[in-house]
């Protein structure tokens, strides 16, 4: 054998003689343990605790351990959400500052539970189902689609539409920033247009372009006004909108 192979023998955690010099191990051939140690080694004698009975031990804790959570189970289906409906139900929100005393079926959505119940109409229903941003309120802050999101759920949050934009007869920024540049055609995506914009200037009063894009990128007009939409947006921004 080589001095080169001689050293790598050397190297290794265990050489020749069978002893290890490396990491240590939990038993050696000596059947002595050195590392971990063993329930009960080849002298037959306990040491600790035997496998049958660290074994019976783990099942049993597995056992309590399953019924234990099987009870929890139950007792959380016993003690969880009250069930509610599916009849009408009084559901207080506040929209726009006010509370509104409503009795509505659970399964009422917020744009519905608004617009037909409390008759502000200013939000539209276009899709329904949350793809174009017509029905945009802000609920604690942040745009929500009202259309797919239940009245109940909104209960204790602070609701915004976009008819509460408006202070007596003057327009909100935003709102005769679309008038002035005319950013609108058959109009029915305008409300929710507004409310995304108020949104999102609220929270960035001086938007980038790439900003304001991805404010508004939850919004669709199908007339295609974006441009003026765009526009109309940077112009409220020159002017100025409040934090509410
Ligand atoms: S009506 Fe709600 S997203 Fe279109
Ligand atoms: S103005 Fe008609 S959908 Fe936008």
């Amino acid at each position: 054998m080589s001095e080169k192979d001689d050293r790598f023998n050397l190297s290794r955690a265990r050489d020749d003689s069978g002893e290890s010099r490396g990491l240590p191990r939990a038993n050696d051939d000596s059947g002595e343990s050195r590392g971990l140690p063993r329930a009960n080694d080849d002298s037959g004698e306990s040491r600790g605790v035997s496998r049958r009975d660290f074994l019976k031990s783990a099942g049993v804790g597995g056992l309590a351990t399953a019924v234990t959570a099987a009870g929890a189970a139950e007792a959380e289906a016993q003690t969880g959400p009250r069930v509610v409906g599916p009849g009408d139900v009084p559901v207080t929100l506040i929209v726009n500052g006010k509370r509104l005393e409503l009795r509505i079926e659970p399964r009422v959505t917020l744009l519905d539970a608004i617009r037909n119940r409390a008759d502000l109409t200013g939000n539209k229903r276009v899709c329904d189902r949350g793809t174009c941003g017509a029905c945009t309120m802000i609920v604690d802050g942040r745009t929500i689609y009202s259309c797919s999101t239940l009245a109940i759920d909104m209960v204790g949050k602070q609701i915004r539409t976009v008819d509460g934009l408006s202070t007596g007869n003057v327009l909100h920024p935003v709102q005769q920033a679309f008038c002035d540049v005319d950013a609108l055609m058959c109009g029915f995506c305008t409300p929710g247009f507004v409310v995304a914009a108020t949104a999102l200037l609220e929270r960035y009063p001086n938007p980038t372009p790439e900003q304001a894009r991805k404010g508004l990128d939850g919004n669709v007009c199908r007339c295609g006004t974006f441009v003026r939409i765009m526009e109309a947006t940077m112009a409220a921004a020159a002017k100025g909108v409040r934090r509410v």
